[in-house]
């Protein structure tokens, strides 16, 4: 029997970028409308790595989501080679710190202050251990010889490895994985490493961005691969495994600033992510295991409590807006102007 409508504890995003100043007031309400806690990444303009800019921050996204006074933004550090241990040990004792974000330098969006060593950060690391504070990782090498499809295997192989050899107690998020040679070795890991799948590595394959002409509101970092890593991405969101949860990697870029000679990396996924989510689930046969993805298995390995509230995805048609936002700011939102299957329904 066709399902028509799923009822399911609220889901939390454990990877989100949601800017600030006016860019923060026009996106956050779209993530905090979907979600009850969110993972702020750290990649401002200077990057989040003090306890105070850290605050202060939080300040800022708790005003912005005044319409949704239940969203709880959980706070990340950004590290750099010069990480003091201490401010990371006390942000985590103060509750400020969930996590820190681990940006090879160079990788992405506002990642040139990020770690150009991990050995540097290896103080910090066995501090994080030590205290059981997750690591985020933005697994892609940066080295020019490498192929920018090619750069995620080779971070396994060169620095998530070893990483988790000479710390194999700590609980390590490979975010946004986009190959099968991920899924493969997350699969095979210890149960302090898990990983974020996106909804558009879950959707879309490299083809999508270049065939017919480039689309460049489908590029992102880690840029989509082909078909055959799409299909395992689907296969273990999809599984029931507890390694692998939701996170969108919404990161929202001015028109202006995709559609440009130059043009920057990110998706603005937030609207619909959840009707996007679900629909891989139907057309995977799995929506019994679509709680266990979106709303269960990122709280179990975080250590946190889960969500008390649920929530109700209807099978019913929606039209998503070519636009979003004002002014310089508009945004081509994901899957901008198709009709979508399934509507999130909210109080
Ligand atoms: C992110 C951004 O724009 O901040 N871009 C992206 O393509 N995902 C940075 C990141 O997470 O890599
Ligand atoms: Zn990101």
């Amino acid at each position: 029997m066709a399902v028509n409508s799923i009822t399911i504890t609220k889901p939390d995003d454990w990877h989100v970028h949601l800017r600030d100043g006016a860019m923060l007031q026009q996106v956050a309400n779209y993530t905090a409308r979907q979600f009850s806690r969110a993972i702020i990444m750290p990649n401002l303009t200077p990057p989040v790595t003090t306890v105070a800019q850290a605050k202060g921050y939080r300040e800022q996204i708790l005003a912005a989501t005044r319409d949704y006074p239940d969203f709880q933004p959980l706070m990340t550090a950004y590290l750099t080679d010069s990480m003091d241990v201490e401010e990371i040990v006390r942000g985590h004792a103060e509750g400020v710190f969930t996590a820190t974000k681990l940006y090879p330098a160079g990788a992405t969006t506002n990642s040139a202050a990020g770690v150009t060593d991990v050995k540097k950060i290896y103080p910090v690391l066995e501090a994080m251990q030590r205290i059981g504070m997750p690591l985020l990782v933005h697994g892609e090498v940066v080295s020019d010889e490498i192929d920018v499809f090619d750069r995620e295997a080779v971070f396994i192989e060169q620095i998530m490895q070893p990483l988790l050899q000479d710390l194999p107690e700590l609980k390590v998020v490979f975010e946004h994985i986009t190959t099968k040679d991920a899924v493969d070795f997350v699969v095979a890991a210890g149960n302090n490493l898990a990983a974020t799948i996106t909804v558009h590595h879950l959707q879309i394959n490299r083809n999508d961005m270049l065939v017919g002409g480039i689309k460049p509101h489908l590029y992102c970092l880690p840029v989509a691969k082909r078909e055959l890593h799409r299909q395992a991405l689907r296969k273990s969101a999809t599984s029931g495994s507890n390694k692998f949860f939701l996170g969108t990697d919404t990161a929202p870029h001015a028109i202006g600033d995709k559609e440009s000679a130059c043009g920057c990396a990110g998706i603005f996924s937030a609207p619909h992510a959840l009707e996007s989510y679900v629909q891989v689930f139907e057309e995977e046969h799995a929506l019994d295991k679509f709680e266990t993805f979106v709303s269960l298995n990122g709280p179990k390995f975080y250590g946190l409590p889960v969500n008390e509230k649920k929530v109700t995805l209807v099978k019913q048609q929606q039209d998503v807006p070519d636009l979003i936002g004002q002014g310089e700011l508009t945004i081509k939102p994901y899957r901008s102007g198709e009709r979508l299957g399934w509507r999130l329904v909210t109080e």
